[in-house]
């Protein structure tokens, strides 16, 4: 007998069982790559892996197993300091005196080598971080050599980006990066910047930074000038220390928008350049009429991709009030066949919730949300008893003002809310604080036009979600942030125009 045909009991499912009328299971697709761990990790500056000063490390855990997968070096303000110096020094002696031809032969290496360790890469970025290998292997890293690949091309044609003005590189910049897409954070932020001709001072989050020390080894591979990429791992303060550095002449942050705010106020009495992408609540709208199997299954990656940590998450769907019923039955038909477990399993749909801290803030605002009233669907299924995981969830029965319709959740839960006009589905996507991403689901083209004018949002998405290019900038409004991340407009923000 096929093993695929067998039965197994092993993850009863009572939702999957509303489906198929029985417990029909997946046998274990593990991924088998080997993530070439170490057991301890140096900060990276200077083109050497170098131990943190005060001889202070950090655990790393598998957020599926809570297992320790290595020791992470904490760096202090003088680890910062000679990282920051290291930069300058690269800055003023090699990189930008290298013409651009030459520093994009430097990109596009990195870009290879990011393919050829893409096995490696993917494994090390599940197994840090939780988030499903499939995505790991076709989504992050497949990407990571895409910017990388991208900007290669742009660095010797800068003069294009902006014609008639004079455009130069801010020398020394410092980046800090969060833990929901570790490695391709750090290519969004990295590729440009050196094309552009900066130097980089990167700071990656405290419980993902094992493939941004990687990153420090393809460096070295790549032969990549000494001091150009410095990687300095560890917590706030950390970061704090980076943003703050007085060779750091731009800023680049991603992550909460309270540590956005931090940053802002912190740097308001100084002459540095800053973007920040910060926090959403996009609103994912579906007209009555959409194709509604592709905007479910928009609606469905919109929201549950990643777990939810996604901040342009389609984490409120506005659908209208026609086809509400059937949008509703058709998601409950969907996830209940999503797969939530062993991240490292080809067919697993959802991973492991991050960390523990952000399961308690995602549970507190579940808690509330059926507090408040509104009625919450789960798919039912059994969670491993080890690691950090939560059910796909929805809610019904939402108002504009319960905390999960106004509240980043970052998590797999979606709030759902029913509308019925055009007016009435603008004004409650645009009635939030953040503004970084929306998407429209309609047969219309002339509806999407309109929409994506009126709705306040740095991207909207016609039909599809989560559509990433390098060559397409993006960014937010409102309290999701300034300045953009790709494209044209990515790359002017790490250069001086004059
Ligand atoms: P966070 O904003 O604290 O962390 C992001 C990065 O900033 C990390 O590298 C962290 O070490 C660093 N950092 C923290 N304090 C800093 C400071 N004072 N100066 C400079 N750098 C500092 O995000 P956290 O605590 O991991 O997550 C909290 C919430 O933020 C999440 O629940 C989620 O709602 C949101 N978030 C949004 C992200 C986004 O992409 N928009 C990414 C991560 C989190
Ligand atoms: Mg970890």
């Amino acid at each position: 007998m096929p093993a695929a045909a067998r039965k197994t009991p092993a993850r009863p499912n009572p939702a999957r069982e509303l489906v198929f009328g029985s417990l029909w299971e997946y046998d274990p697709a593990p991924e088998t790559a080997d993530p070439r761990l170490k057991r301890r990790y140096d900060l990276f500056i200077n083109g050497r892996f170098v131990p943190p000063r005060k001889g202070r490390y950090l655990p790393s855990i598998n957020p599926a197993t809570e297992a320790r997968l290595a020791e992470i070096a904490q760096a202090d303000a003088s680890d910062v300091d000679a990282a920051c110096k290291a930069a300058h020094k690269a800055f003023t002696q090699v990189w930008s005196r290298m013409p651009g031809q030459e520093r994009g032969k430097y990109l596009y290496r990195i870009a290879r080598l990011l393919q050829d360790h893409a096995r490696e890469l993917a494994v090390a970025e599940t197994l840090d971080g939780g988030k499903p290998i499939k995505e790991s292997r076709d989504f992050d890293v497949p990407m990571a050599a895409a910017h990388f690949f991208y900007h290669a091309g742009w660095a010797d044609k800068l003069e294009h980006l902006a014609s008639g003005r004079s455009l130069a590189p801010h020398g020394v910049v410092g980046q800090v990066i969060p833990w929901n897409f570790p490695l391709l954070m750090l290519a969004w932020k990295i590729a440009p910047a050196l094309a552009a001709g900066n130097c980089v001072v990167l700071k990656p989050a405290e419980t993902t930074s094992i493939t941004a020390l990687k990153f420090g080894e393809i460096c070295q591979e790549a032969g990549l000038p000494d001091g150009v990429v410095n990687i300095v791992s560890g917590a706030g303060e950390t970061g704090a220390a980076v943003v703050r550095h007085p060779l750091v002449s731009k800023v680049a942050f991603t992550g909460s928008t309270e540590v956005g705010r931090l940053i802002l106020r912190s740097l308001a009495d100084t002459e540095k350049k800053l973007t920040l992408e910060l926090g959403g609540k996009a609103a994912n709208i579906v007209f009555e009429d959409a194709p509604l199997d592709q905007a479910v299954e928009g609606v469905v990656n919109g929201i549950f991709f990643n777990q939810g940590h996604v901040c342009c998450a389609g984490s409120r769907l506005l659908v209208q009030e026609g086809v509400a019923d059937e949008v509703f039955a058709r998601l409950k038909r969907r996830i209940a066949v999503l797969r939530v477990g062993d991240p490292l399993d080809k067919n697993t749909d959802l991973g492991a919730i991050h960390s523990a801290e952000q399961l308690d803030k995602i549970n507190e605002l579940v808690k509330s949300g059926v507090e408040e009233g509104a009625v919450k669907h789960d798919n039912g299924c059994r969670l491993p008893a080890k690691g950090w995981f939560f059910r796909p969830t929805l809610f019904t029965g939402v108002s504009m003002s319960h905390r999960i319709a106004r509240e980043e959740i970052f998590g797999p839960v979606l709030s759902i809310l029913t509308f019925r006009t055009l007016e009435e589905a603008v004004e409650k996507a645009n009635n939030t604080r953040y503004g970084l991403s929306a998407g429209v689901w309609t047969d219309k083209g002339s509806r999407i036009l309109k929409m994506s004018t009126l709705l306040k949002a740095g991207v909207v998405w016609a039909n599809t979600y989560h559509k990433f290019d390098p060559t397409s900038p993006f960014g937010g409004f409102k309290e999701s942030g300034f300045g953009r991340e790709g494209g044209k407009q990515g790359l002017l923000d790490y250069l001086k125009v004059a």
